[in-house]
């Protein structure tokens, strides 16, 4: 049989070739890899001025992103990182912005390093950050008001670094924060009062600043609040109650 000067069998031949082609061409899409991950990691890397103990020496492209030092991928979405664990390696340099790219990222510590300069504000960009560990470095600038973005953080720890400027009252839109640690640096003002919207707020250190003013009276609607600690600060010692003093 001839169908416009093809053979049945001849049709059915291109039909198989043709199927072949469309299922190999969607497995390539799926099986792709999305190379942002690697590219954020990468520019994160070119940033480090100092690493002593060569970590990083693992980050390079004839071994599988999954492998790197202090890399962790999710399971489900290939070369997506989820963790990124680079504590007490003696690191110095920037925390580059292309972290922000880590769209996949939940838990990033970088605690007890060199890092310095700003933290990045496109740390905002991180929906599904959780963790967020920056402790004991040399961090410089202002804390930023786009952490408060990240709605899933439940550990915000910038402890021993050199932030200034003021504790940004946005910080109070964090709902799921449990710890929230900002003592040893050079921080000013007041403590917000939107501090009093944490709920989940069990550890609450601000220590070791120069914060001023008084203690907001909303803090006492912090339930599940275990450990407080000021010490070092110009707080006055009695909580303000505006219908006490008023
Ligand atoms: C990779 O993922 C990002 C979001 O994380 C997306 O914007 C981008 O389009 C993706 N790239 C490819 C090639 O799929
Ligand atoms: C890449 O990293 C692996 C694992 O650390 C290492 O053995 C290898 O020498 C590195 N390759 C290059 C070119 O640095
Ligand atoms: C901090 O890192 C140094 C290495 O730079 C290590 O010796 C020390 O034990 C670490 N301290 C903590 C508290 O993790
Ligand atoms: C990653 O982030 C940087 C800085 O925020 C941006 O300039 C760049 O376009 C981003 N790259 C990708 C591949 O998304
Ligand atoms: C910071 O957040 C604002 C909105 O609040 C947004 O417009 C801006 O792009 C964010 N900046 C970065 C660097 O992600
Ligand atoms: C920072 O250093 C102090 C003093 O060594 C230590 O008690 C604390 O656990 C460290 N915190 C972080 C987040 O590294
Ligand atoms: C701390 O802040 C005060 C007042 O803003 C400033 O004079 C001082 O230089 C800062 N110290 C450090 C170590 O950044
Ligand atoms: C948090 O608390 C402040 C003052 O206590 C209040 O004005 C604000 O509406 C609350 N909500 C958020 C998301 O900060
Ligand atoms: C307070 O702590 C209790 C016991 O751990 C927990 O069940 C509850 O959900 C917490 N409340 C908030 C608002 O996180």
């Amino acid at each position: 049989m001839q169908i416009l000067g093809f053979t049945s069998a001849d049709f059915q031949f291109r039909c198989f070739i043709l199927g072949i082609a469309i299922v190999s061409c969607f497995t390539q899409v799926s099986s792709a890899a999305n190379e942002t991950d690697k590219s954020a990691l990468l520019a994160f890397k070119a940033g480090i001025t100092e690493d002593p103990l060569g970590v990083l020496s693992s980050w390079n492209n004839t071994i599988d992103l999954c492998q790197w030092y202090g890399v962790t991928c999710s399971r489900r979405h290939r070369n997506r990182v989820t963790a990124l664990n680079l504590y007490s390696l003696k690191l110095s340099g920037p925390i580059s912005p292309h972290i922000g790219n880590l769209s996949f990222l939940r838990e990033l510590r970088l605690y007890n390093n060199s890092f310095g300069h700003e933290i990045p504000p496109q740390i905002g960009q991180l929906r599904r950050l959780r963790i967020l560990i920056l402790g004991n470095n040399s961090l410089t600038g202002e804390i930023p008001r786009n952490t408060s973005r990240c709605l899933n953080l439940h550990h915000l720890v910038l402890a021993g670094n050199q932030l200034g400027g003021e504790v940004p009252p946005e910080i109070g839109s964090l709902v799921k924060l449990r710890y929230l640690h900002l003592r040893r640096n050079n921080l000013t003002g007041g403590v917000p009062s939107s501090i009093g919207n944490l709920s989940s707020l069990e550890q609450l250190y601000l220590s070791n600043n120069n914060l001023g003013g008084s203690l907001p009276w909303v803090l006492g609607r912090l339930t599940n609040l275990t450990s407080l600690a000021f010490g070092e600060n110009t707080l006055s010692a009695r909580w303000i109650n505006p219908y006490v003093d008023s």
